[in-house]
């Protein structure tokens, strides 16, 4: 089993061993950030949830300390599970989170640090007044969980939204409170989508229209300049769906910007394996922050023998795109780039229709990767495809024009093995091209008993625009993928069995029947954390 222990990741955070699913009440407190994560502590399978907590200075490397909370009230006795911190005007942080009680109800629960100047924050009471909120007349004991972080508006409340259901209707109820422990329910939902089902893990924001900072969570009072995102996990589809949309303090609730992008029908944080995400406001630097689970696509059985289950995204920086004020825009953080250690580049390459190219010197399993492509000139008379273009209609071998193209990862020398990453061009009947971006699992192992899924989706490239690019970040048996500036991304997990560590290696591939101009490749080799 040489290739399980292999696929433990090097600079992605992990607990060491057992089942690890939703990031938890991610902040910033006196000079360290803090990450806390719902977990197993007995077994690699989900069950027994209690609250994991790590520390760090620079978001990549973590300190693992004790378990933050564990399930030892009758509120919470069956699991201890999602939900936020809150830091308060006097510099306090709060923690509100969900407990499951010995009778399977959900319910809202605060806990607030036994010594607020320690600053690793390593002891967490729950206040004697749990439970909070118990579920309101009409939203199921089951269907009532995962509080966000608190945001003050002008009437000096403080407003949280918990994510439920009624019938197969997703929505986001909201409470206020001025003091965290009288609080009552605003008679208007946040937001609710008919048909989304199950709402878990809310998440509610703002984001500036001009600036590239990030903004505090409560920055709410109305502002031409300032829209607000609002995020919800379906349970039903295992998505994170994010809207864009207008926030009214006097209206009390959440108007998205295009209907035709409301939760469950638009846009995606990720359009692989992510999931139950949770953003913070750093204000350290100014940087609203993304968190994502990843959860395993093998077999439980090869999680029981691995010892662990799943793994967070590296923390991604989110703004709003200032040119379409429609999308978010999701880069790793900066910090990631102290691990990069050598590098090789390459420039202007010319891939004719079917190239497969070796990168030299780019081979190993700990990678970070940015590669762009001239877009292609589209201007001579092609044929126009009668239907829609997806991913899984044949991944990276369906031979088109323009692509498929880009690289292959975790690739054996014979290629028995490969991970492709590529963009594929259509064109509609009604002339307009279609960039789709796609990551191909389906021959990424010999392994038995895991996903095979072609991920991806058709990208808004704005047409002033005259390059491709692709960041990949690539760690052992996970592939983050970043596209243009960070416009779409995808995450998938990948098992290699032969293509790991040193055997694992990097192509540029062109499968279109046209040539395609390489641009600029670098490949760094990058430290573990
Ligand atoms: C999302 C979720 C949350 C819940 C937690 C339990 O993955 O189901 O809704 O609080 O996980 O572990």
């Amino acid at each position: 089993d040489k290739f399980l222990s292999s696929q433990r990741t090097a600079f992605h955070f992990q607990p060491e061993k057992n089942w690890m699913n939703d990031p938890n009440g991610p902040m910033f407190y006196r000079g360290y950030y803090h990450f806390f994560y719902q977990y197993n502590p007995d077994a690699a399978v989900w069950g027994n949830i209690t609250w994991g907590h790590s520390v760090s200075t620079d978001l990549i490397h973590w300190h693992p300390l004790n378990l933050a909370m564990v399930p030892d009230q009758w509120y919470d006795a069956e699991g201890v599970w999602s939900g936020s911190a809150t830091v308060l005007p006097d510099g306090k942080p709060i923690i509100l989170y969900t407990g499951l009680s010995n009778e399977s109800v959900q319910s809202q629960n605060m806990a607030v640090p036994e010594d607020s100047f320690d600053p690793l924050l390593r002891k967490w009471v729950k206040v004697p007044q749990n439970p909070m909120l118990v579920p309101p007349p009409g939203i199921g004991y089951t269907d009532f969980r995962d509080p966000t972080t608190a945001w003050l508006e002008s009437d000096r409340l403080w407003r949280i939204a918990i994510g439920a259901k009624e019938g197969t209707t997703g929505l986001a109820l909201v409470y206020k409170t001025s003091d965290f422990l009288d609080w009552s329910l605003q008679s208007n939902f946040l937001h609710k989508v008919a048909g989304t089902g199950m709402w878990e893990c809310v998440d509610f924001y703002p984001v500036s229209l001009t600036g590239t900072n990030g903004m505090d969570t409560s920055k709410v009072e109305v502002d031409l300049l300032v829209k607000h995102v609002l995020k919800a996990s379906l349970y039903d589809n295992k998505h994170d769906y994010y809207t864009v949309g207008v926030y009214s303090g006097d209206f009390k609730t959440f108007i998205p910007d295009d209907p035709a992008k409301d939760i469950g029908l638009g846009l995606r944080y990720d359009y692989g394996k992510f999931y139950a995400s949770k953003t913070f406001y750093d204000p350290a630097q100014e940087r609203r922050i993304l968190w994502g689970w990843v959860n395993e696509s093998d077999s439980e059985l090869d999680d029981l023998k691995k010892g662990w289950a799943s793994v967070q995204t590296i923390p991604r920086t989110l703004i709003l795109d200032r040119h379409t004020g429609s999308n978010l825009l999701q880069w790793p953080v900066h910090e990631l780039e102290s691990l990069r250690g050598d590098k090789v580049v390459f420039q202007d390459k010319v891939l004719d229709g079917g190239a497969l190219v070796k990168v030299d010197g780019a081979s190993g399993a700990q990678l970070d990767i940015e590669v762009s492509f001239k877009y292609p000139d589209v201007h001579k008379l092609y044929l126009p495809e009668q239907k829609e273009y997806e991913c899984s209609q044949g991944g990276a071998t369906l031979r088109g024009v323009f692509g498929p193209f880009g690289l292959l990862v975790f690739a054996a020398d014979n290629l028995v093995e490969q991970t492709a990453v590529y963009f594929y061009l259509t064109l509609r009947p009604d002339g307009k091209w279609v960039t789709t971006v796609c990551s191909d699992q389906s021959r990424s192992s010999l392994a038995t008993g895991i996903d095979r899924t072609v991920y991806g989706t058709a990208i808004n490239k704005s047409p002033t625009e005259n390059f491709l690019s692709l960041r990949l970040i690539v760690d052992h048996s996970i592939v983050e993928t970043f596209v243009q500036q960070g416009i779409a991304c995808i995450t998938s997990r990948v098992y290699p069995t032969i293509a790991i560590d040193r055997d694992a290696h990097v192509f540029l591939f062109n499968n279109g029947s046209e040539s395609i101009t390489m641009q600029t490749l670098q490949v760094w080799q990058m430290s573990s954390a």
